[in-house]
């Protein structure tokens, strides 16, 4: 089996974290937001992983080749020399992803959901179509492309409208897909969209299928969708009692949904939860205060200091009594001083917050 996971895009809506390192490799639940992907393509019998970039690869190279072995995968990089869209990076890659006959699972790179990837192959292989995308339900389909049910045959595809401006339906594409090698004999060789240009083909032909995805998703390209889907994962692995999460006997831990790395420093008289992620090496002073954030590695949040819905971006500095709310992102290397309050500030890498912050704004 074969998967491509699409890595297009500069990642600027979770800006100011992807100015010191591409999104991908932004941690999401203390690892590389790709490696959820890469692991389920991996679970799922991927043995070739192509990562379609449109930018210099080198950090990412880096950062994954360990992950080649931890997995048992090959992971191609196949850059664009300009961006292809949606599926011109299929053809781009199509030695690789016409090798065998099986099936192919694509991936956009910023959703986040319980992939589960073994039924959809299984769905997939017994409707005997050419693709099947997978569907999920949304309050405001607008932002996606909307998938429209043929009334007699379950589950094909009659329509499919990317970003409708007037209403067709909410049931919406969630950016995975498998399709047979043969759909790639659909794509030109030039920047070119799948929900565009493929999807309309598939859908004239009568061979596109959905498939409902069970359990939470979300697209979590920008800081406010960054933690309402932090707190959709943290829930996820509640319910299945993840060993990863930290136990609720914890004094400190207050509601649960909480996953702090072994190697953190917790002071005395915290309160943390629900709905933290603590990254490795942080430490967190006495009497902290943490809910609904993520706090990424190497960071320092000293005595006393109250985070709720915010960000802190690695090897950071939260002063003590510092209160930090409304969906703010610290860069890296942040520092805010003892007493500040920030409330919907974005901060660029390397600054030093001294006055407060009352009204959402960025800081450079
Ligand atoms: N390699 C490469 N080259 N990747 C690209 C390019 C490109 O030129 N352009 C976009 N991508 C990648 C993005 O990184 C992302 O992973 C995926 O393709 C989709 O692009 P987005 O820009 O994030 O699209 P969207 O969020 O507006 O809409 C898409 O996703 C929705 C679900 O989140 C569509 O597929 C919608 O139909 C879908 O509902
Ligand atoms: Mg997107």
């Amino acid at each position: 089996m074969k998967g491509l996971i699409l890595v297009g895009g500069y990642g600027t809506r979770l800006r100011p974290l992807t100015l010191s390192l591409p999104k991908p490799l932004v941690e999401f639940g203390n690892r590389p937001m790709i490696l959820h992907q890469i692991e389920a393509l991996a679970n799922a019998g991927c043995t070739d992983i192509v990562l379609a970039v449109n930018y210099k690869p080198e950090v990412m190279v880096g950062a994954l080749k360990q992950y080649e072995k931890e997995y048992g995968v090959n992971i191609t990089f196949s850059v664009e020399e300009e961006p292809l869209g949606t599926a011109g990076p299929l053809k781009l890659a199509e030695k690789i992803l016409t090798k065998d006959d099986t099936p192919i699972f694509v991936l956009n790179s910023d959703v986040i959901c319980e992939y589960p990837l073994t039924d959809l192959l299984k769905f997939h292989t017994d409707h005997g179509g050419e693709a099947t995308i997978v569907a999920t339900k949304v309050d405001e389909p607008s932002k996606y492309g909307v998938i429209v049910h043929d009334r007699d045959v379950p589950n094909l595809i009659e329509r499919f409208v990317e970003k409708p401006v007037e209403f067709v339906g909410n049931r919406i594409n969630a950016g995975i897909y498998v399709l047979n090698p043969s759909v790639i004999d659909l794509i030109e060789m030039r920047p070119t969209s799948i929900e565009h240009e493929t999807f309309p083909i598939l859908v004239e032909n009568k061979k596109l299928f959905s498939f409902d995805l069970p359990g939470y998703w979300m697209d979590v390209g920008q800081p406010k969708d960054f933690l309402s889907g932090m707190c959709l994962y943290l829930s996820a692995l509640t319910k299945k009692n993840s060993p990863l999460l930290t136990s609720t006997s914890e004094d400190y831990i207050n509601g649960g949904n909480v996953l702090i790395d072994k190697s953190a420093k917790i002071g005395k008289g915290c309160k943390i939860g629900p709905n933290v992620v603590i990254g490795p090496n942080c430490i967190i002073g006495d009497g902290v205060r943490i809910q609904r954030s993520t706090i990424l590695k190497n960071s320092q949040i000293k005595d006393h200091a109250w985070v709720k819905s915010t960000i802190v971006g690695w090897n950071s500095t939260v002063g003590k009594w510092a209160r930090l709310e409304g969906v703010t992102v610290l860069g890296e290397d942040v520092t805010v001083k003892d007493e500040v309050y920030v409330n919907g500030g974005k901060v660029l890498p390397h600054k030093s917050i001294k006055d407060n912050v009352e009204t959402p704004q960025i800081i450079m």
